[in-house]
């Protein structure tokens, strides 16, 4: 694959979606070919599954989640990702398959060897390049979103902090690609870490 792919990921509230389209318009503005996505979705049979996934309404077991994820990512890597690395652009996405086994693996007990694996299928072997983690503590997140919380949001505050431990452990285990990025006050704060990275690459 010729392009570069980093990932972003961190728990409820973190403002990751901000600071990633932030760094989209700014590598935009560079000069440099980008394609930003979020996951799930970023294709229409992704979103549909998004809206599933995400209704408080829906009744979904936790495997019959884990697949769900799986199943918008595959769509969106088949159809978006692979072919825009193949073509050497920069694919920014705001999550990917370290979502799954923080939410589904660490949150719920799936097993993470199935999830890998099944994830191994599900992206066709491709990889984020780098995945910057924005950590910030479970509450403070949760805060800002306690008006209007989705199915996964609902869900109690010592599930949300298993999530933040698996993440911990996974950017632990890989600190070459997994960069933690503490979340300042000042969003421009926190995206100047950001950059700082991304340039450093
Ligand atoms: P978002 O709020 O960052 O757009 O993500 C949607 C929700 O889906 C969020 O609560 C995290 C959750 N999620 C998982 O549980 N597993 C996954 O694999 C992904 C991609 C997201």
């Amino acid at each position: 694959m010729k392009g570069k792919f980093i990932t972003f990921e961190g728990s409820e509230g973190c403002g990751k979606s901000t600071q990633s389209k932030m760094l989209f318009d700014y590598l935009k503005a560079k000069g440099l070919k980008v394609t930003y996505l979020r996951e799930p979705g970023g294709v229409k049979a992704s979103e549909r599954i998004r809206e599933i996934l995400l209704d408080p309404k829906s009744r979904i077991s936790p495997a019959a989640e884990t697949l769900l994820y799986m199943a918008a990512r595959a769509q969106v890597v088949e159809e978006i990702i692979k072919p825009a690395l193949a073509r050497g652009r920069i694919v920014v996405c705001d999550r990917f398959l370290d979502s799954t086994i923080a939410y589904q693996g660490y949150g719920l007990g799936i097993d993470i060897k199935l999830i890998k694996s099944i994830g191994n299928f599900a992206t066709q072997g491709i990889k984020p390049g780098l995945t910057i983690f924005l950590d910030l503590p479970v509450k403070s997140g949760l805060i800002h979103r306690h008006n209007c919380r989705d199915r996964i949001e609902q869900r109690s505050v010592s599930y949300h902090e298993k999530v933040r431990r698996g993440y911990l452990a996974l950017a632990k285990a890989e600190p070459r690609r997994i960069r933690i990025v503490k979340v300042e006050q000042d969003k421009r704060k926190t995206q100047s870490k950001i950059r700082e990275i991304v340039n450093g690459l």
